[in-house]
Formats: C-alpha cells, structure tokens, sequence
C-alpha cells in the first residue's frame, strides 16, 4: 500500500517534470523564430523601396543637381568669374546672374558714345545741359569704387547701388551715368529723376537707343535699386521695345 503510493508521487513528480520540459522546450524554440524574424526584417528603408508583388521594377531616380541660389544680396556665393562674357542674341549682358571676366576691358563702345553725344546735343536744344558723369570703367577701377562705397555704407546697402568688380556694366562700355551740370548736388541721386531735365532723359533716351537700366520697383529683377542716373546702349529698337513694354534688360532677355 505504502509502495503504491509512493510510485503514485514519483510517478506525478516525473510527469510534472516532464510536462516543465516540454513546457521550457517549446518556448525556446518560439524564442528563436521570433528572434530570427526580427533579423529578417526590413529596414524602413527598405520596405520603402519594397515594390507590391507583381509590379514592374523601375530605375531609381537620378537626383536633379541641387541649382545654386543666390544670396540675399543676389550673388551666388564663391562664384568664380568666366573667361567669356555673355552675350543674349547679340546683346552684351552684365549683371549679379552674368558676370563678365575680370580680363574684359573693351573701353568705351564707339556707338554709344556717338549715341550718346547725340542724346546730349538733343537735350542742350530743350534747354537741358546733361553730362555722362561716369561711363566706361575698367575691373580695376570698379574694384576701387565698390570697395570705397563697402568701407563707407557697408556690403548689404552697397549691394543695392555698386557692382561688384567683374559685374558691373560700366565695364562694358555701354552704361553711362548722367547728371546736368551745374546741379552737382543731384548726381546719383532719386531726385534727378523728378527734375525737368531727368523727366526729359527718361522720357526720350530710348530714340537714342538708351534704357533707364534700374528702374523703380524692379530691384527684385535687375538686382539694384532706383537709379535715375544709369543709362544702358542697347540701340534704338531695342530700347523702343523695352520703354515701350515698360520692362527690364532682364526681361527682354527672358533671364529674369
Ligand atoms: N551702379 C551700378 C549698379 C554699377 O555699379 O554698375
Ligand atoms: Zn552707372
């Protein structure tokens, strides 16, 4: 009785141990297929490159050159100058966008200086003395010049009414700057443009083939502030075009 009983226990005990066994067998097994799987699984990148079966595999994207933006003061920054100038159906275009190489020193352009000596003698005859204060200046002489107005305004305000060397279109021997005699104190100023005389350049330059080159309320395309003084050979047709239009050498470029 008492040897039944005790292989009753022993025989529970083994049972008991037994079903642990199995019990601990199982679970680690379960163990290492979850521990497999999760090695298997993929990244979230690649479920994202993961295409739905059946779809045809495609070419991964060729990411576009990132373009380079220019700077608040609308320069592209650590840009290099080129050795060729830029010229747009035959139009010679200097700008913060299209620089010219800092070897360009073609003086002044012999049709603008007729034109321009032309435009004057027209305006002497309505009673306006106007002179070209500035005209043709070499990489060397802008550098001076830009460099005298950053140490006295500072690079952001001069950004907005001086070139850089090797943009501005001084260089190019097409640009003149003029004022009228005798009211010095006006010379590069807004103010010229309110004059009779002024009235009169910004009124007739374009029969002469001159733009008012930075007109009001375009910096954001030319680049510079409201110059009533700066005035761009372009010839005669051209320059109908564009007051006509009332648009922007950039404009007419379509590189704006
Ligand atoms: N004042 C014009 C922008 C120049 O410096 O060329
Ligand atoms: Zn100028």
């Amino acid at each position: 009785m008492k040897n039944s009983r005790i292989k009753i226990i022993v025989g529970a005990i083994i049972s008991v141990a037994l079903i642990i066994s199995i019990f601990v067998v199982v679970k680690y097994k379960n163990n290492q297929v979850n521990i497999a799987s999760d090695n298997d699984k993929p990244s979230t990148e690649q479920q994202a490159n993961e295409k739905p079966a059946g779809e045809e595999p495609t070419t991964p994207e060729v990411p576009e050159e990132p373009e380079v933006k220019p700077d608040k003061n609308g320069y592209i920054p650590n840009q290099t100058l080129p050795t060729e100038p830029t010229y747009i159906n035959g139009i010679l275009l200097a700008n913060k966008r299209y620089p010219l190489p800092s070897t360009f020193a073609p003086g002044e352009d012999a049709k603008a200086r007729e034109a321009l000596n032309t435009m004057l003698a027209a305006a002497k005859q309505q009673g306006f003395d106007l002179v070209a204060f500035s005209g043709y200046r070499s990489f060397e002489y802008q550098t001076t010049l830009y460099n005298n107005y950053v140490n006295r305004d500072g690079v952001d305000a001069a950004d907005r009414y001086s070139a850089r060397p090797g943009y501005s279109e001084h260089q190019t021997g097409l640009a003149f700057d003029i004022g009228e005699k005798g009211k010095e104190d006006l010379w590069l100023t807004a103010e010229f443009g309110e004059t009779s005389a002024g009235q009169w350049l910004v009124a007739h330059a374009n029969e002469f083939g001159f733009i008012l080159r930075f007109p009001q309320n375009k910096e954001h395309i030319t680049g510079y502030m409201y110059e009533s003084w700066h005035f761009r050979y372009v010839g005669v047709e051209i320059a109908k075009e564009i007051k006509q239009r009332d648009i922007t050498l950039e404009e007419y470029l379509g590189v704006n």
